[in-house]
């Protein structure tokens, strides 16, 4: 089978797959990254929200071959890594205070996003507007969307 080898949470890692298995698919089940979640597997739910060079992606429907050896993904797994001290990312940090979590399933997802928008408004110089959150489109079933918009303006501001 042919290899494919990228990075992951700051590790190089090469896995041997064929070409059209879908990034969701080799992180859960080749490498036991489990954090991204399987919802819809056609990118409309969002659980599997990731990110690939900082920006957000979702694996489930982006296949093994279209990434290169230098693409950077992120998963919910090396966040906290991606910003300085030894604890938890700022927005995940937000996410305990405002006790978003109900069954947990889509958090992840929602988390990854939100650090997604706050970097994206950031490159254009601009503050979330209420247009930015009510442009993500992660579903939780619990609907805990109102603890998640709160949560993302607190994180914004310690990111
Ligand atoms: S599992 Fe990826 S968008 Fe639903
Ligand atoms: S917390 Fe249960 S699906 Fe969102």
């Amino acid at each position: 089978m042919p290899k494919h080898t990228f990075q992951l949470n700051g590790e190089t890692v090469t896995v041997d797959v064929e070409d059209d298995v879908r990034i969701l698919w080799v992180l859960r089940d080749v490498l036991g990254v489990t954090g991204p979640k399987y919802g819809c597997g056609i990118n409309v739910c969002k659980a599997c929200t990731s990110h690939i060079n900082g920006k957000a992606f979702n694996p489930c429907s982006v296949p093994v071959s279209a990434i290169g050896e230098d693409d950077e993904i992120t998963t919910i797994e090396g966040l906290a890594d991606t910003v300085d001290g030894d604890g938890l990312h700022p927005m995940q940090e937000a996410w305990l205070e405002h006790d978003v979590a109900q069954c947990g399933y889509c958090q992840p997802g929602q988390i990854m996003a939100a650090v997604a928008l706050v970097n994206k408004v950031r490159e254009e110089g601009r503050a979330i507007t209420e247009g930015d959150l009510d442009a993500i489109r992660n579903v939780c079933r619990c609907g805990t969307y109102t603890h998640i918009r709160e949560a993302i303006r607190t994180g914004a501001v310690q990111m």
